[in-house]
């Protein structure tokens, strides 16, 4: 999966430019301002359909206008499709593959990326919630299902977290027989799913963390049940969820679930939240996005292409050299900015 071009009508700083990368490593460089991390923002809009530096999706669009458009062509087993996203003050968000529309969910996927950026480190040091995001967002681009029961999921829990507020009000007992057989059926499969994934990510990450680093350190994930052990099944969630009503039903909320657990990074058995250091830390955080590539190719059978937001702030020039090395190998596209760049054989791309 490559881009062969995109295309920013009214966006950010952009009146309308078009950029064509490389087939591999291209870098965009420029002053600070110029509008590089806007392009990487646009690229990884038109994939996931959300911007990683805001929830206002109007902050995309140019001060000026009303409206803005992304444009990209992209090759998915080579042939190219082209995803057109409308952005309107007035209409919000509209997505379209082919001039056919798309709602978002079917969105993802179509076009897999996956980004780093050095707000990333909250993937170690930031709250569960960041790391979940990171686990569903790697499954969801590669399994349609996964992403609708997602879904269906986080609406069940709300739907009995409002239940359990209401009869609170109202003094009554809580009716919420159907959101603990919706939760619990959700909630295997998710954690099946995740799971999964996990243990994938793992027969990869020893190999992206060596090659970064040169060293044979075991970096590993680990999946952290809320509560339970293994890997709990629907009938196990729907006795938990039954055990915790009194409580749940005090506290109106749901105590039990996928959107409870965490996951816990080890560098050489410690947690690397409390044991690494920053650029321990930084460069598990590279490994873990390289074994996300690895994983999204065996399951898709497709490199997604590698967003790489100003890295050279991040990593030191052996690092970036060592992953510069690494994609080359690997031949993922990746889309790069740095401040300035004087590696050769690239793709390189000046914004004035
Ligand atoms: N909606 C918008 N309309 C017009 N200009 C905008 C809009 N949003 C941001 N900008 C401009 O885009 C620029 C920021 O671009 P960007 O963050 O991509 O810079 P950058 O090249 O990544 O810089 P740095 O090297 O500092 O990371 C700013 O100059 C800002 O004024
Ligand atoms: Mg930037």
């Amino acid at each position: 999966m490559n881009v062969v071009s995109f295309r920013l009508i009214q966006i950010r700083n952009q009146e309308d430019g078009e950029y064509r990368p490389g087939e591999e490593l291209t870098v965009f460089t420029g002053m600070n301002g110029a509008g590089k991390t806007n392009l990487i923002e646009a690229v990884y809009f038109a994939s996931i359909g959300k911007s990683f530096r805001t929830s206002q999706t109007e902050d995309l669009i140019r001060w000026e206008a009303d409206e803005g458009t992304i444009l990209l062509d992209f090759t998915l087993r080579g042939t190219v499709h082209q995803l057109k996203v409308r952005l309107s003050r007035k209409e919000g968000v509209r997505f379209f593959m082919n001039e056919t529309k798309l709602r978002r969910k079917d969105l993802l996927g179509t076009f897999r990326t996956v980004l780093f950026t050095p707000d990333e480190m909250q993937l170690i040091k930031g709250v569960p919630q960041e790391r979940r995001r990171f686990l569903d967002l790697e499954v969801s681009q590669v399994s349609p299902r996964y992403y609708e029961e997602l879904l269906r999921y986080s609406r069940a829990v709300a739907q009995r977290n409002a239940a359990l507020r209401q009869a609170q009000l109202r003094g009554t007992v809580p009716d919420i027989d159907i959101w603990d057989m919706q939760i619990a059926c959700g909630a295997a499969y998710l954690v099946k799913k995740r799971a999964e994934a996990v243990a994938r990510m793992n027969e990869c990450l020893a190999d992206t963390e060596s090659a970064l680093t040169g060293q044979k350190e075991a970096l590993t994930i680990r999946y952290l049940l809320n509560q339970g052990e293994g890997v709990p099944d629907e009938s196990w969630y729907l006795e938990k969820l039954a055990a915790v009503r009194d409580e749940d039903a005090r506290l109106c909320r749901t105590s039990v679930g996928p959107h409870r657990d965490d996951l816990l990074f080890e560098l050489n058995g410690r947690d690397i939240s409390r044991f690494g250091s920053q650029g321990q830390q930084r460069t598990a955080i590279l490994a873990m996005k390289l074994a996300e590539t690895e994983f999204i190719r065996r399951e898709t059978g497709e490199y997604p292409v590698l967003l790489l937001d100003d890295i050279g702030s991040e990593l030191d020039r052996t690092r970036r050299e060592a992953l510069c090395g690494y994609l080359r190998q690997c031949r993922i596209q990746t889309l790069m900015t740095a401040a300035e760049y004087n590696g050769e054989d690239v793709c390189r791309i000046v914004l004035p």
